[in-house]
């Protein structure tokens, strides 16, 4: 019997990889060989990686279940989550390129730098609690939160941040685009039934619009596409956000109150 039908058999096979080794000033692809068993995730296929041939091998995971956000990088161009992303889905011919985030700088190998998603996180006004009512009387009916609950979803895992075209390719576009995964918080508390922001003189829909460049998404679905919790961020959160805001900013009362305002400035 040949190797190759050995391997068949067995659910063992040698597979072929290039991993982006390298740091912030310089890089380039590695190429390996690699072991795989039947069952395997591309996270385990870099930790044997790790472990026989590239012991300082830069690579973020914690959890191996899909749930940290941690494991984020590029298979053969795509963002995708190395934990969640079984062998069984490529040929056992192809060769699998593995690449860090390319919208974010590298810190060295698979391991990004980032801050640019929490420094986005940052600039997003909280939660503004109700006056009315103190913490343990807030009651919501379900149909109110239901919206919403999607969003509560994300793993920050920042790979819909990573494909988005605003910013993947346009350094330039960061400091005027939150990206969608922000984009969508905002539009989760302007959906919240408690949120008091509108009470408080914050408009979610205007910030959205005029400081976290909610124009920019054209509305590709790219971020939809990656995302591996399955949220749907352009469906579900952009597309109502912008109709909202284009609402406001038709609304008839809201155009009177804003030429009123401009006169009497
Ligand atoms: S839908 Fe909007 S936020 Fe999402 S990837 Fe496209 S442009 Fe970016
Ligand atoms: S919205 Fe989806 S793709 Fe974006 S950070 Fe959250 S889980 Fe990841
Ligand atoms: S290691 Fe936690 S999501 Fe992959």
């Amino acid at each position: 019997m040949s190797q190759a039908q050995t391997e068949q058999q067995s659910g063992t096979y040698q597979a072929h990889f290039r991993v982006w080794r390298g740091d912030a000033d310089a890089g380039e692809l590695a190429d390996f060989t690699v072991e795989v068993h039947e069952g395997e995730v591309v996270l385990d296929i870099v930790h044997r990686l790790q472990a026989t041939q590239a012991p300082d091998l830069a690579v973020r995971w914690n959890c191996k279940a899909g749930k940290c956000g941690s494991c984020s990088a590029e298979i053969n161009g795509r963002p995708r989550l190395m934990c969640m992303t079984r062998m069984s889905v490529f040929e056992r011919t192809e060769t699998l390129t593995i690449t860090p985030l390319r919208a974010f700088p590298v810190v060295r190998d698979l391991v990004t730098d980032v801050s640019f998603n929490y420094a986005k996180a940052r600039e997003i006004p909280s939660f503004v609690p109700p006056p009315e009512l103190a913490p343990g009387e807030y009651r919501m009916q379900q149909e109110d939160v239901g919206r919403s609950q999607e969003f509560r979803k994300c793993i920050e895992c920042f790979l819909c941040q990573d494909t988005c075209h605003v910013v993947r390719d346009h350094e330039e576009n960061k400091a005027a685009f939150a990206g969608p995964r922000f984009l969508m918080r905002i539009a989760e508390l302007d959906m919240h039934p408690l949120d008091a922001a509108p009470e408080s003189g914050l408009d979610r829909k205007a910030t959205a619009q005029d400081e976290h460049g909610l124009g920019y998404c054209n509305i590709t679905k790219c971020c939809t596409e990656v995302c591996p919790e399955n949220i749907k961020i352009t469906d579900n959160a952009l597309i109502p956000l912008k109709e909202r805001a284009a609402d406001r900013k038709y609304d008839p009362l809201v155009w009177l109150g804003n030429k009123i305002r401009r006169r009497t400035e």
